[in-house]
């Protein structure tokens, strides 16, 4: 009798445990600071690939158009607003045809161009709308 109390006791106890710890990783999670998904970038990056890339390159280097990665981006971006961002990306681009690309499609391409620019994803996705008083890092 004291004995079986004694185990249950003590798989009460790992259970509680392996309970909170399960618990501090979901909260860490949530609170990390991701800016977009993955699976956004990964649109975007097509996206980017049809309507940007051939001014600006397929790597972001820059041709006719400024790099979009780098230094020219954290100079021209770091500590602005997304919506910064957004008023080139979506309604000034592209250069000849400006505000072509759908809001979901722009959308996409932010958050391809803040992965290549080292931007952490996460799990929630980036809002054209919500999103655009966030305030960039600065680099
Ligand atoms: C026909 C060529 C062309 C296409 C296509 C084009 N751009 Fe541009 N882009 C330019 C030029 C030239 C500039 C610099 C002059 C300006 O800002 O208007 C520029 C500027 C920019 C800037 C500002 C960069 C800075 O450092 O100031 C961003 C951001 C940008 N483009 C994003 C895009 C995106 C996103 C697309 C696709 C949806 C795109 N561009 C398509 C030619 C192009």
């Amino acid at each position: 009798m004291k004995r079986s109390s004694k185990v249950s006791l003590s798989l009460l106890l790992s259970a509680t445990f392996s309970f909170a710890g399960a618990l501090a990783l979901a909260q860490y999670a949530s609170a990390s600071p991701g800016w977009y998904t993955t699976a956004q970038a990964a649109n975007g990056a097509k996206a980017y690939q049809n309507a940007c890339a051939s001014c600006h390159g397929a790597k972001l280097q820059g041709a006719m158009g400024p790099a979009l990665v780098g230094k020219q981006f954290w100079v021209t971006y770091g500590g602005k607003k997304v919506s910064t961002l957004w008023s080139a990306v979506h309604t000034e681009m592209p250069m000849m045809a400006p505000g072509s690309v759908s809001a979901r499609n722009s959308t996409n391409i932010m958050a391809f161009l803040l992965q290549q620019n080292g931007v952490p994803a996460g799990s929630t996705p980036l809002d054209d709308t919500a999103d655009l008083s966030k305030v960039l890092p600065a680099k």
